[in-house]
């Protein structure tokens, strides 16, 4: 190879609408870290819409963009399989040396018991009694901010708050609650991102998180049940036999599901409507809107932006051929701007008709589990802030995460100005 210049390939710099559809990888993470990936979706929704990439960052790929396709893969679990022993449910395989059963990323029927196991934690009467503790951690959060001064919007608040919750559904030490944080953003860090430098450090601050949960788990296996999460799994036949891999997979499934995708969806909201002012206008002019905004505000964020499947056999899909073991990813984050199902989907729209009609919880019978919760912990916030402020003003672009997968927010610089402290 001497004197061969190998060229690298400029992701950022190539044009979507002219690129060989056979070199499009949109998995790539840079292309999300830059908010740069937008066209190359809409060109494969024009023109290829079922797009196998040859070329991929973590492999090669099928790309499913369109909204109805995305719900006919997950409506059919028997091909397109969610097991951990053929890849997981992300484009990046699991490591084969560090493999972490959990239950989103099994098929019926242990998904189904285990997801039975933790269910009741979103039981109406268990979110009635959390929505008033939600109600006055939110309260305390905001009466502390910052007034006319710059701050960061997702260490103050979004990760604030949602990490308080996941302490509270854990029945975790409350002191030690920022340790959620770190095991969450280790749990979906691609190495070289910022969190972590490579997979080794993954796996050493995970099996610390182990070590820490087996604490917990022989303390509520040899007392009473009771309605945290750990007790629920320590009690129940499905969970209680498993080993510690698949406990540390179930743990990390709770924490990045009950954390991540709300702390950015809280930080999305603000970003959106600073974005749409004349949205955020039509907000303050009528706080009750806040019921239909929610299921907006997570359509347009996306939070998740994608979940994979494998092909258990060969099979035809809209005329591709996929074959046995081929990766098939649904982009959501595609589904939820395919303008044959949503219109001007590139837009918040805080009152569009039907909402809540969107993939960005998913579809079937992996479809989100803490829905309701993220759903009430995203109205309670805006309840609050709209009760004690007008416009919080948005200072600079966002520092977006390193991920095809997480589609969130590092850093929001904001600014409450004093003038827009309501009188209370
Ligand atoms: C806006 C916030 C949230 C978003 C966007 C979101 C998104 C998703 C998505 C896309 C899936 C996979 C769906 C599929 O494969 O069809 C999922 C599954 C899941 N989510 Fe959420 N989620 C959110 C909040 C939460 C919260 C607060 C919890 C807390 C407990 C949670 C727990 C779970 C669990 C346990 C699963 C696995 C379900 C299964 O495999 O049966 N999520 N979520």
């Amino acid at each position: 190879m001497d004197g061969m210049i190998v060229e690298k390939r400029d992701y950022l710099a190539e044009d979507p609408w002219t690129l060989p559809l056979e070199q499009m990888d949109v998995g790539r993470s840079i292309l999300f870290q830059h908010d740069a990936f937008w066209d190359h979706f809409a060109r494969l929704r024009r023109d290829c819409p079922v797009h196998y990439c040859g070329v991929g960052e973590f492999g090669n790929y099928w790309s499913i963009t369109k909204y109805k396709d995305i719900m006919k893969i997950e409506a059919n679990h028997d091909v397109f399989s969610s097991d951990v022993s053929m890849g997981g449910i992300t484009l990046r395989d699991q490591l084969e040396d560090f493999v972490l059963p959990m239950f989103i990323a099994m098929d019926p029927p242990v998904h189904d018991a285990q997801r039975a196991a933790v269910q009741p934690i979103v039981a109406p009467e268990n979110l009635a009694r959390l929505e008033g503790l939600i109600r006055s951690r939110a309260a305390e959060i905001l009466d502390n901010l910052p007034i006319g001064e710059t701050f960061n919007w997702v260490d103050k608040v979004s990760i604030e708050l949602t990490t308080q919750m996941l302490a509270t559904l854990f029945d975790f030490p409350w002191e030690d609650r920022r340790k959620l944080t770190r095991w969450s953003d280790v749990g979906t860090a691609t190495p070289g991102g910022g969190i972590i430098e490579d997979d080794e450090q993954r796996k050493v601050e995970l099996l610390e998180c182990l070590q820490y949960f087996l604490g917990l788990w022989n303390e509520r296996v040899n007392a009473p049940p009771k309605g945290d999460l750990i007790s629920l799994m320590a009690h129940n036949e499905a969970t209680r036999h498993q080993t510690p891999m698949e406990y540390l997979g179930n743990l990390l499934l709770l924490i990045v599901g009950g954390n991540d995708t709300t702390r950015n969806s809280i930080t999305g909201g603000l970003y959106a409507l600073n974005k749409f002012p004349d949205q955020y206008t039509k907000l303050l002019a009528n706080p009750g809107l806040v019921r239909n905004m929610v299921p907006e505000i997570i359509r347009w964020q996306t939070p998740l932006a994608h979940m994979r499947r494998t092909a258990t056999q060969d099979f035809v899909f809209e005329g591709k051929q996929i074959r046995k073991g081929d990766r098939v990813v649904m982009w959501y984050v595609s589904g939820n701007r395919d303008e044959e199902v949503i219109s001007n989907p590139n837009e918040l729209i805080i009152d569009r008709e039907r909402s809540g009609r969107h993939l960005s919880f998913g579809f079937g019978l992996h479809r989100c589990l803490g829905e309701r919760l993220a759903d009430m912990q995203l109205r309670i916030i805006w309840e609050e802030i709209l009760a004690r402020f007008g416009r919080i003003e948005v200072v600079e672009e966002p520092k977006r995460v390193f991920s095809s997968f997480v589609k969130g927010y590092e850093v929001l610089n904001v600014r409450i100005p004093a003038d827009q402290v309501r009188k209370r």
